[in-house]
């Protein structure tokens, strides 16, 4: 089997997500998995009839890979790369997580709207919308708030703003130097103040789980952001929430963050796409790296057996196939 991870860092370094990429070849190797390291830069893409040749890695034609793992860093919310999951996804290969889910979920107002859809707890969150109605975020979100950039990861977009009047000072600064700042306000869950889980789904189960908790009494619970990592076992309900949202959000892979709810059970706070696991495997002791790769190896085994009934069907349903060649003639 073949894998392309796409990334767009030097792997050699410390830049977000490269540890597990580097995890993926070394349990690559063991598993006879080749792991091929792609940057979405290295690509062209050309829209033709003739599909063979219509994904270009510097510059010349190759062999399309088994799988594909889209694993783009915070940073890269390019057109390009998402048009190249795209383009690989039309062509058959298979592609964990999808363009569409990688869009979705990347938007944390969208991923919201789809959870309270499906009736998944999540808390009251709204769109920012300038000048603030001050009076509705007080009436229907309250205070303290929390304000999220829409598209933010690893901590860096997500604000506790504690009183009206520091939310109002901030709105006005906002309003004034970025209006078109996206913007989410959300209820703040007290409760799960410097802490939340993280359960990591692969293929719609849950394959490994931790608790984080935010470093000097801050709210964050990110561990890029120095959270400590601590083994926790979900119970059934944390581990049908997580599965549910997965399933409703088309993911694949994802990590999908709880919070603990006031009066006991969860909420979710949020789902990742391109979810790191360093962390995740030091508390948990799961080797995630093989857990995904051997998930891509069942789903390929799958694939092909559905490949071979199609054509013994085939055959049984068209006796007369063969007679028709030779008459043609
Ligand atoms: N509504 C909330 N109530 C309490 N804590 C929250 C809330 N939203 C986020 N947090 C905390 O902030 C962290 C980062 O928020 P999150 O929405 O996951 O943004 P990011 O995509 O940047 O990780 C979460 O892991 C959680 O610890
Ligand atoms: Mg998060």
């Amino acid at each position: 089997m073949e894998v392309w991870i796409l990334y767009g860092d030097d792997i050699e370094s410390n830049a977000d997500l490269a540890h597990e990429v580097r995890r993926f070849q070394v349990e690559g190797q063991k598993m006879d998995v080749t792991v091929k390291v792609i940057r979405p830069d290295q690509f062209d893409l050309l829209v033709s009839h003739d599909a063979r040749d219509s994904i270009l890695i510097n510059g010349k034609a190759v062999p399309l890979p088994d799988f594909v793992f889209p694993y783009f860093n915070h940073h890269d919310h390019s057109y390009f790369s998402l048009a190249i999951v795209r383009q690989l996804e039309q062509l058959g290969v298979h592609v964990y997580n999808g363009a569409q889910t990688i869009e979705t979920v990347r938007d944390k107002l969208h991923t919201h709207q789809i959870l309270a859809e499906s009736g998944i707890t999540t808390p009251d969150t709204m769109l920012a919308k300038f000048p603030v109605d001050m009076k509705l975020v007080e009436d229907r979100i309250g205070f303290p708030v929390v304000v999220k950039t829409l598209n933010g990861a690893l901590g860096i977009g997500v604000f506790l703003i504690e009183t009206q009047s520091a939310f109002r000072d901030l709105m006005e600064l906002v309003g004034e130097t970025n209006p078109n700042l996206q913007l989410i306000f959300q209820k703040f869950v007290a409760q799960s103040k410097g802490r939340d889980l993280r359960l990591f789904v692969v293929d719609g189960e849950v394959i490994a789980s931790m608790e984080r908790r935010a470093k000097d009494g801050g709210f964050k619970a990110n561990y890029s952001s120095g959270a400590s990592v601590h083994e926790f076992i979900p119970d059934a309900d944390a581990i049908d929430m997580a599965i549910k949202t997965a399933q409703v959000l088309d993911i694949d892979i994802g990590g999908i963050d709880l919070l603990f709810n006031e009066g006991g059970g969860y909420t979710i706070c949020e789902a990742n796409t391109f979810p790191g696991f360093k962390g995740l495997e030091k508390a948990s002791g799961v080797n995630v790296a093989s857990k995904i790769l051997e998930s891509m190896q069942r789903r390929m085994a799958q694939k092909k057996n559905a490949l071979s009934d199609a054509l013994i069907h085939q055959d049984n349903d068209a006796p007369n196939s063969g007679i028709s060649h030779i008459s043609a003639e």
